[in-house]
């Protein structure tokens, strides 16, 4: 069994906590504390059929199965870091302070279109994108790219866009077309943002 140390939790959402994995700093574990289950399954699901496919990771945690620890089941992901060592901020961390946008906005703007090129060229699915479940890794000092960290997968009852390339393309612009909906409205005041925003 995974012993957790309380003291290296990363960060916590609505439904799980994610901590540093104790025998490797570039994995997590994240345990499930609120929601249900099913939704780990499901989401266990489709990373078994990005795996199938054999997808690139690079703007998506990769899932390394579920592990026994002293704080419950844990799932086992890709823990992202920045060039420096320290754990990546979402992208919600940078959007959210005008100065921050502003000192990143090349590298923001750059990383932006790249993972929406890498969702539609690797046919990746998500339920809604939202700015605290993606992370800006930096990757040198003035360049970096946007890893998903949570919420991919399809929650519709019959999910056709799994099996056709056709309708996951227009599955994932639609969500793009919504996610940059949202950042415009819920950082109305940033005045750095409509640059890097495409439309
Ligand atoms: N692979 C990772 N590497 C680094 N930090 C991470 C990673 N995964 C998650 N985090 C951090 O932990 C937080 C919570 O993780 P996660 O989004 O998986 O939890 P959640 O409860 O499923 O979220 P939600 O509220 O969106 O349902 C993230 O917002 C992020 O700050
Ligand atoms: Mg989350």
């Amino acid at each position: 069994m995974l012993e957790i140390d309380p003291d290296a939790l990363i960060g916590r959402g609505l439904h799980r906590e994610c901590y540093t994995h104790p025998d490797n700093r570039e994995r997590c574990v994240k345990i499930v504390v609120a929601g249900d289950s099913n939704e780990n399954l499901r989401e266990a699901r489709y990373y078994g059929l990005l795996a199938r496919r054999d997808i690139s990771w690079e703007m998506l945690t990769r899932f390394h199965g579920l592990v026994e620890t002293n704080l419950g089941e844990g799932a086992v992901f890709d823990l992202v870091r920045d060039y420096d060592g320290d754990v990546s901020k979402t992208l919600a961390h940078y959007l959210g302070s005008e100065e921050l946008t502003t000192a990143n906005s090349k590298p923001l703007s750059s990383a932006l279109a790249g993972l929406r090129v890498y969702l539609l060229e690797n046919r990746v699915v998500t339920m809604t994108l939202k700015t605290k479940n993606i992370l800006l890794q930096k990757t040198a000092e003035n360049d970096a790219k946007l890893v998903i960290v949570d919420n991919v997968g399809n929650s519709d009852f019959i999910p056709l866009s799994n099996y056709s390339a056709v309708l996951a393309r227009l599955k994932i612009e639609r969500k793009w077309r919504r996610f940059e909906q949202s950042i415009r409205a819920r950082h109305a005041g940033n005045k750095a943002l409509p640059s890097l925003l495409a439309c």
